[in-house]
Order: C-alpha cells, then sequence, then structure tokens
C-alpha cells in the first residue's frame, strides 16, 4: 500500500507499505527520522509520528500503554500514535502522516 510521509521539514514522501510490516518499519526504510530504539516494546517514544486526522480515526485506538508512552514524547498532537503499534495491511492504502518536527535520528548524527 502507498504511505504519504511528511518529513519535519515539510517535504512529502511517499513510499510503499508492506502488509504485515510496523509502520516505523516501512517509514525507516522510506528514510524517515524515527529512531524506534525499543523496537516496539513500547519502552521509547522515538517513533512517534503525527497521523493525518481523516485517518487517525480509521485506526485501531491505542493501548492504555501507548497512551502512557505518548505521555512522554515532545510534540504530541492530538493525533499522535507510536508508529511501532500500527501493523500495516491493505486497508491502510493512502494512510498519511507527519514526522515531528522534534524527533531526531541518532543514527543520523
Ligand atoms: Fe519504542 Fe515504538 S519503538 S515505543
Amino acid at each position: 500500500m502507498r504511505l504519504h510521509f511528511t518529513t519535519a521539514r515539510g517535504d512529502e514522501v511517499e513510499a510503499e507499505g508492506e502488509p504485515g510490516e510496523t509502520l516505523l518499519r516501512a517509514g525507516q526504510r522510506a528514510g524517515m527520522a524515527l529512531e524506534g530504539t525499543c523496537e516496539g516494546q513500547m519502552a521509547c517514544s522515538t517513533c512517534h509520528v503525527i497521523i493525518a486526522p481523516e485517518w487517525f480515526e480509521r485506526l485501531p485506538p491505542a493501548s492504555d500503554e501507548e497512551e502512557d508512552m505518548l505521555d512522554l514524547a515532545a510534540g504530541v498532537r492530538r493525533t499522535s500514535r507510536l508508529s511501532c503499534q500500527i501493523v500495516l495491511g491493505e486497508e491502510h492504502d493512502g494512510l498519511a502522516l507527519t514526522i515531528p518536527a522534534d524527533s531526531y535520528d541518532m543514527r543520523a548524527r
């Protein structure tokens, strides 16, 4: 499925997502600045993304653990999610999201 990323700098990036992989993986493959330090264990918030409002409502709701971790993330918005918790399927074709401005990628330093 197609994914539409907007980087923190405002660049638009189209990427392909594979069914069954996480949004975090697809974003990393597309070169997005998503560190994903804990690799989906919900022990960090470096995979934080902001989902487009029209898509936010269509995703399964965040678990309490995810909400707790999001509380610690910088720059959280109403449609924030942890990308490691979103497993992609064909129903996500066209999913649009933004990488928060204050996310950073240690690998790029
Ligand atoms: Fe750590 Fe998502 S990768 S919470």
